[in-house]
């Protein structure tokens, strides 16, 4: 049996209950893992308020780090005891035990703990995507400045930490001072409160009327129309999140007006379809963190059976950092 936290239909975070679930034997291509921590992200409240739709009733979550307790058939990479870390289709880590596809399940390195593991693969595998493979057409290089929306989040403080590594010249957005200040001690080389200053005229001024190569939005609704406004030509809107909401439709010509600009929607899914290219992401990502490049702030913890108030404080935008669900 395993402790698990289901939703029974769509709603608030009063949706999410614990509950006892039956854990089988894992089929072919599956395993079975015993979880130490698990990660909380932001596509767990689209998924818990129906913004994604799912099958009802639902067991949450996307990552988690934790313990091999059996493998299914074809299984080569991954053994009974190994420690492992995971962000993986389907929901389900908001769980102490579950049965899942082993091709998105990496061994963890040594020096990374299960907390750093389960507070990190989704949003790092993330961070990975977006900087290094989602590119605009002449690409990026050292120097260039791009702007990142929610800096002082979950995937946004390793971002800063990254692109800092990388040589860019990251211009943060966040909701409050105190979130600037997160996100400039953490590699960013700007930063600009959007609850308090226009974004789009700091950026202008920031880049001496240049713009910026790519801005990556997450925050979707609130932030798209002038997002458009930062870009130089031939810049790439790379969008991936809609925490105020989804992107209302646009007009294309509205890209050709602003300088010929490239749109994208991006998700880690498709980055990490293949067991290929989930591993030579996961190992670009272990690879930063254990030079110490990227640390990974667990700003908050909460037992898994506290997790809708774990909801309550990402939504209400309380959260830095990363933020993980407990299970011992
Ligand atoms: N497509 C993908 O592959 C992918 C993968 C991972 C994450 N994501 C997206 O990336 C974003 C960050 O994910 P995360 O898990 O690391 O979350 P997070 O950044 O830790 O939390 C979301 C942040 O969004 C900002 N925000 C702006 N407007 C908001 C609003 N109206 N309501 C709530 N929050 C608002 C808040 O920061 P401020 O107060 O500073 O504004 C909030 O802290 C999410 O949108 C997520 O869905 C996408």
């Amino acid at each position: 049996m395993s402790l698990a936290i289901q939703i029974r239909q769509n709603g608030g975070p009063e949706e999410l209950q614990l509950v006892e679930v039956q854990v089988g034997d894992p089929a072919a291509g599956e395993i079975r893992v015993r979880h130490h921590a698990i990660g909380l992200n932001y596509i767990d409240v689209y998924q818990r308020t129906g913004l994604y739709p799912f099958p009802m009733p639902l067991q949450l979550g996307m990552e988690a780090a934790g313990v091999v307790e059996a493998v299914g058939e074809g299984v080569t990479h991954l053994k009974v005891g190994d420690r492992v870390a995971y962000a993986s289709n389907p929901p389900g880590s908001y769980s102490t035990e579950r049965v899942m596809p082993a091709r998105c399940v990496c061994r963890l390195p040594d020096a990374i703990g299960f907390e750093t593991g389960a507070a990190m693969m989704l949003k790092g595998l993330t961070a990975q995507y977006l900087l290094k493979k989602t590119l605009p057409v002449q690409g990026l290089q050292r120097g260039d400045a791009v702007l990142f929306h929610a800096a002082a989040g979950g995937v946004g403080l390793i971002a800063c930490q990254w692109a800092r590594a990388l040589g860019l010249e990251l211009i943060a957005t966040a909701g409050s001072d105190a979130k600037c200040q997160l996100a400039l001690a953490n590699g960013a080389a700007h930063a600009i409160n959007y609850s308090t200053e226009d974004f789009a005229a700091r950026v202008k001024e920031i880049t001496q009327g240049q713009g910026v190569k790519v801005v990556y939005d997450s925050v979707g609704k609130d932030t798209w129309e002038k997002s458009l406004d930062c870009l130089r030509p031939f810049g790439l809107m790379a969008s991936f999140g809609n925490a105020s909401g989804p992107v209302p439709p646009f007009a294309p010509a509205s890209l050709g007006g602003r300088g010929s600009l490239y749109v994208t929607r991006q998700t880690l899914f498709t980055h990490i379809s293949t067991r290929e290219s989930t591993q030579a992401m996961a190992d670009e990502l272990f690879a930063v963190v254990e030079s110490g490049q990227v640390k990974i702030h667990i700003a908050q913890r909460y037992a898994l059976a506290d997790v809708q108030q774990a909801h309550r404080d990402l939504e209400a935008r309380k959260t830095t950092g990363s933020t993980i669900l407990t299970v011992d």
